[in-house]
């Protein structure tokens, strides 16, 4: 039942207004025993040419109670509304029962198209820590959109481009190894790399010899392509490891490379439209005077990052026929997509306004921040590892008796990593915590997956059976039920939210409300007791809870297990 729309209806009844009008301007109070709704009057003043407090009143008197309700109050300027916490509670979870594991989804992105742009890592460079947000706020959204039935398309741009990838070919020529490379892949690119940037400064023509092997590429050359797909193949099948160990998964990995010869079009076109100038050296399409001009080719002709992303957007509209293009990447980058986003509104496409940059912060460690240039990096496979590592300590104390705890290990120190990632609003930097993620007491993945372990057990050991008819709903006479009922009602609603804002903190953030709201249920009612119908009642309380923690936190990226 939609509770704002009763009330609004009945709002509307009451006073001729039109309950479209109304229900926007309905209130969840945050303090509870201001009602569970709130019906503010002040809008209504200039309309029905009354002080608030009166129109109130009036209303309130004439108003029919809705049978959902079990009491309307007046308290100045509002009409407070409190559910029929019975009925509610019974109501909320016959949905849950119903719906199941689809529970909160929807299919109003139905016919739509959504491109997500994110993990978007480089070639011949660690999946370091920097790269956990993308990945995890991408994988996300990817969910999340799906969820709401939007097709969705999952695009890794790859960094497989630049001047870079011919000093790398240099330095292997060089000095290095097929083996070794083969055998350390990633560290031993970087080992390259580094020490190319070490010798180059001794000697200047290294530099050259890097930018030679760069126009190899450029043109073609058998050897120069074959030594680069190599390397490609290696980076791509060692961050496999931590895409599978994420969950992640990519639609395409149409990278910076592939837009090789799609750039022409799209300069032609700027040509065309005049908005390509020459300045200091470079083609620009000036923007106005609050933002620099974006540089779409250097004078020798030579392509950039923004002139990648060009053409992928053109692409990705001409191929998927997006209705959004989401880009999730750090703030750092703020202004190239206000640019280039700047470019294509200017060409006049209306699509334009499709485009979206999801910004997030920084996320280093305690001890300190990470810098890639000097190979200084934390790999974030390193991190992973460890987290499970610390994990499977913590359950061998904890639980010795548990089967499969390697699995188990992975599962919970894998998703403690991933939820604190998506704990708080993406645009704060964070700075990572083993002991704060892994803590299973705080607000943190493991006690929210705990919980779910827990009402799995009570469900196990009570033999609990969704059908059984015989409940006795006595037993959800108490405010800790009334509390969780709210919660799992809330649930759909913090998704459609979350999906709006990009923001999947809403859904972690609704997770561990509801693990406190069952955890307060449990240590203040005993669950299974005597009385088989109340029994059978609390258990399906728990089991809807259980069921709205796996979906929420299957929308972030992590698994819920049902023992650990
Ligand atoms: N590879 C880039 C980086 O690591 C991110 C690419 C983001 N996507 C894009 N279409 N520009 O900084």
């Amino acid at each position: 039942m939609d509770y704002k729309q009763v009330i609004a209806d009945a709002a509307a009844k009451a006073s001729g207004l039109a309950s479209e009008e109304l229900l926007p301007l309905i209130e969840i109070p945050a303090d509870p025993s201001m009602g569970d709704y709130a019906f503010p009057c002040f809008k209504l003043a200039k309309q029905m040419r009354k002080a608030p407090q009166a129109i109130a009143q009036e209303l309130c008197e004439k108003l029919e109670k809705p049978s959902c309700m079990a009491g309307v109050q007046v308290v100045g300027a509002y009409i407070n509304f409190y559910l029929n916490k019975r009925r509610f509670i019974e109501d909320v979870m016959q949905n849950v029962v119903a719906a199941g594991e689809g529970y909160g989804r929807s299919d109003i992105g139905a016919g739509r198209t959504v491109c997500i742009d994110y993990s978007s890592i480089n070639i011949a460079k660690p999946f370091h820590i920097g790269h956990l947000s993308t990945t995890v706020i991408g994988n996300s959204l990817y969910r999340i959109y799906g969820f709401l039935g939007y097709k969705t398309v999952g695009i890794n741009h790859l960094g497989d481009w630049g001047t870079q990838f011919g000093k790398l070919i240099a330095a292997y020529k060089k000095w290095g190894s097929r083996e070794y490379i083969e055998r350390n892949a990633i560290t031993a690119m970087l080992e390259l790399y580094v020490r190319f940037h070490e010798e180059a400064e001794k000697d200047e023509s290294l530099n050259d010899e890097g930018r030679a092997w760069f126009k190899k590429i450029e043109d073609g050359d058998a050897e120069a392509l074959e030594i680069f797909n190599w390397f490609k193949e290696l980076t791509l099948k060692e961050v496999g490891v931590i895409y599978d160990m994420l969950g992640v998964k990519f639609d395409s990995y149409a990278g910076e490379s592939f837009y090789n010869d799609k750039m022409q079009p799209v300069i032609d076109e700027l040509k065309e439209k005049n908005l390509l100038e020459f300045s200091d050296g470079a083609y620009v399409v000036r923007l106005g005077d609050d933002m620099p001009p974006c540089v779409v080719l250097k004078s020798d002709g030579a392509t950039l990052y923004s002139t990648r992303d060009l053409a992928a957007a053109f692409y990705r509209k001409k191929t998927y026929d997006f209705d959004k293009c989401l880009y999730v990447v750090a703030y750092q980058q703020n202004l190239h997509f206000k640019q280039w986003f700047k470019v294509i509104e200017m060409m006049g496409y209306g699509w334009a306004k499709d485009l979206e940059h999801v910004a997030f912060g920084m996320v280093s460690l305690e001890d300190g921040t990470l810098s890639t240039r000097k190979g200084k990096v934390v790999f974030l496979l390193d991190v992973l590892n460890k987290a499970i590592e610390k994990t499977l300590s913590i359950i061998k104390e904890k639980s010795p008796d548990l089967e499969n705890k390697e699995d188990v290990a992975k599962t919970v120190g894998v998703g403690a990593v991933v939820f604190d990632t998506l704990s708080a609003a993406r645009i704060k930097d964070i700075t990572f915590s083993f002991d704060r993620v892994l803590n299973f007491d705080g607000e943190t993945g493991p006690y929210v997956q705990y919980t779910h372990a827990r009402c799995a057990s009570l469900l196990r050991r009570a033999d609990f059976d969704w059908k059984s008819t015989d409940k006795d709903y006595s037993a959800l006479n108490n405010d800790e039920a009334f509390a969780a009922a709210k919660l799992l009602y809330a649930f759909p609603d913090t998704i459609l939210k979350a999906c709006e804002k990009n923001e999947p903190y809403l859904i972690t953030r609704h997770t561990i409300e509801l693990a406190k709201a069952m955890n307060r249920f449990y240590y203040e009612h005993r669950i299974i007791d005597d009385d088989a119908p109340k029994t059978a009642a609390r258990l399906e309380l728990a089991a809807c809870i259980k069921q709205v923690i796996k979906t929420g936190l299957w929308l972030i990226g992590v698994d819920a297990p049902d023992r650990m």
